[in-house]
C-alpha cells in the first residue's frame, strides 16, 4: 500500500534537500496522521512529492525522518526490510573496512542518520550489542531489526561471539529504561579500548563506562599525549583521557569530577590495568573550578590539560552551560598549562556551532595575559565509526579545540 501524502513546510523541503534528514514540530507536521509508519512528503508550494519519511508521531519534537529522496523511493510501496537489510548490511561493512575491532572492543556499528538509519544507534561493546533508540519509531520494528541484525552481524563478524543484545531507549529525562533480551537485569565486564581494560556496568547508569564517541577523538590526541609527562582531566567521569594519557607515560596525571561515584570507577579501571602505576595518579572530588583554583595555589603545571564538560553542568549549587563555563575555566587553565603544554577543549552540543565556539574561546582568550600568546589550533572532530553525514549539524555535536602557546618561551615571560 502507497504511504499516505503529507504537505511539509517550505522550509522543510529546502532543509531536506541540503541534506538535512529531520521534519521537527510546526504547524504542518502537526497535521500528519497518527497511525501511518511512512510518509510521503509533498512539497506545499509545487505539490510534488520529494521524500520518504517515517512518521514519528510519538518523538516530543523530531515528527519525521528521512528515509529516501529518490523518486523510486516513493513512487512504489516501500519495502522497508529489504532497504533495513540493505542499509545494515552496508554500515557493517564500513566498520570491518576500517578495521576498528583490531583497536578496540567498542565501536558503533550503526550512526543513526551517517548510515541513513536513523535515530538508531548500535553499539558494540566487546560481545555485547547496545541498541539506542533516538527514533522512537523502531519500538515498532523491533522484531525485525534485531533478526536483521543479528543475522548480519554474524555474516560479516563471524568470530565475535554475541551474548546479548541490550535495548535503551534515550530519553529527554534520562531515565535508564534499558531491557535485554536475555532477560539479564545488568553486567559487568571489562572492555579493551586501545590496550586500556576499562569496567563497563550496563544497566546501573544511564551512561555504561565510557564515551564510545570520543574514542577516535582519543585516538587523534595521541600524537600529542604520548609527549606529556603530566595531564590535568578535568570532567574525568571514569578516566578514559586519563588511563589513555598513563598508558602513553604520563607520570603526572590528576582526574577531576564532581562524582565520587565515577572516580571510584575510574581508580577501579587502574586497578585492572596492572601495567600502570596508580602512584602516578590522583582523583580530587570537586567541582572543577575550585580543583583549578586549589591547583594555581600548589603552583602546579600540566603539560596536558582536557576539560570536556557536559552540555549542562552543575557544581552542587548552581548550574551552568559549558560554553558560559569556560570563562572562569579557561583563564584558569591557561595559568596552569606549562610552556609546552596542550590544551584540549571540547563542548558537547549541536546547539552551539564550531565557529560560535571558537569565537567565544578567542573572547576570553582576549580577556587574559595570555592574549596574543596562545592560538587555537587544530580542530577535534568525530570521525571513524561516529563520523557525521554532511549538512546535519545536529550530528555534529561534539566539539574540540587544540589550544597552545605560540611559541614555547613566550609563557616564561607573562
Ligand atoms: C561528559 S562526562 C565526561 C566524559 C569524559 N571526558 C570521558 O571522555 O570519559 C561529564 C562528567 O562531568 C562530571 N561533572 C559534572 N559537573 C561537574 C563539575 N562542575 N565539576 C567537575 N565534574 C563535573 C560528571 O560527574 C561527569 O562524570
Amino acid at each position: 500500500m502507497m504511504p499516505p501524502k503529507v504537505k511539509l513546510h517550505p522550509a522543510s523541503c529546502k532543509y531536506l534537500r541540503l541534506g538535512h534528514p529531520w521534519i521537527t514540530e510546526d504547524s504542518y507536521s502537526a497535521r500528519f496522521p497518527k497511525n501511518d509508519f511512512f510518509l510521503i512528503g509533498v512539497d506545499d508550494r509545487s505539490s510534488q512529492p520529494i521524500a520518504l519519511l517515517i512518521n514519528d508521531p510519538e518523538h516530543k519534537n523530531v515528527k519525521a525522518r528521512l528515509w529516501s529522496l529518490l523518486p523510486e523511493d516513493f513512487n512504489s510501496t516501500p519495502d522497508f526490510i529489504r532497504e533495513l537489510e540493505k542499509r545494515i548490511k552496508n554500515a557493517l561493512e564500513l566498520r570491518i573496512k576500517t578495521n576498528l575491532i583490531s583497536e578496540r572492543d567498542n565501536f558503533y556499528l550503526i550512526n543513526a542518520e551517517s548510515d541513513f538509519l536513523p535515530g538508531l544507534l548500535v553499539l558494540k561493546l566487546k560481545d555485547q550489542i547496545l541498541i539506542q533508540y533516538y527514533a522512537l519509531f523502531w519500538k515498532k520494528k523491533e522484531t525485525e531489526l534485531i533478526k536483521i541484525l543479528k543475522d548480519q552481524i554474524q555474516l560479516q563478524f563471524p568470530e565475535l561471539p554475541l551474548n546479548d543484545i541490550w535495548i535503551q531507549e534515550r530519553n529527554f529525562n534520562q531515565s535508564k529504561s534499558i531491557r535485554s533480551l536475555s532477560g539479564s537485569t545488568h553486567k559487568d565486564f571489562q572492555l579493551n579500548e586501545f590496550g586500556i581494560h576499562y569496567q563497563i556496568r550496563l544497566n546501573e547508569h544511564y551512561d555504561f563506562g565510557i564515551y564510545t564517541d570520543m574514542s577516535s577523538i582519543r585516538k587523534q590526541m595521541k600524537n600529542y599525549l604520548v609527549k606529556s609527562q603530566s595531564l590535568l582531566n578535568l570532567y574525568s567521569y571514569t578516566g578514559a583521557f586519563s588511563l589513555f594519557a598513563m598508558k602513553l607515560g604520563a607520570k603526572n596525571v590528576v582526574s577531576v569530577d564532581l562524582s565520587s561515584k565515577y572516580l571510584n570507577w575510574l581508580e577501579e579501571n587502574i586497578a585492572i590495568n596492572t601495567e600502570l602505576n596508580p602512584t602516578f595518579h590522583k582523583s580530587l572530588c570537586m567541582p572543577s573550578e575550585k580543583a583549578l583554583e586549589k591547583l594555581i595555589n600548589e603552583q602546579a603545571q600540566f603539560e596536558s590539560i582536557i576539560c570536556d564538560p557536559p552540555s549542562a553542568s552543575s557544581d552542587g549549587s548552581s548550574t551552568t552551560n559549558a560554553l558560559k563555563s569556560y570563562e572562569k575555566l579557561l583563564p584558569l587553565m591557561l595559568k596552569l598549562l606549562s610552556q609546552n603544554g596542550s590544551l584540549f577543549v571540547f563542548l558537547n552540543t549541536h546547539t552551539i556551532s564550531w565557529n560560535k565556539f571558537e569565537e567565544k574561546l578567542k573572547s576570553i582568550i582576549a580577556t587574559t595575559e595570555f592574549s596574543n600568546k596562545v592560538i587555537i589550533g587544530k580542530r577535534f572532530k568525530l570521525s571513524e565509526d561516529c563520523l557525521p553525514l554532511k549538512g546535519f549539524h545536529e550530528g555534529d555535536y561534539l566539539k574540540g579545540f587544540l589550544i597552545d602557546f605560540k611559541n614555547k618561551n613566550i609563557k616564561e615571560n607573562v
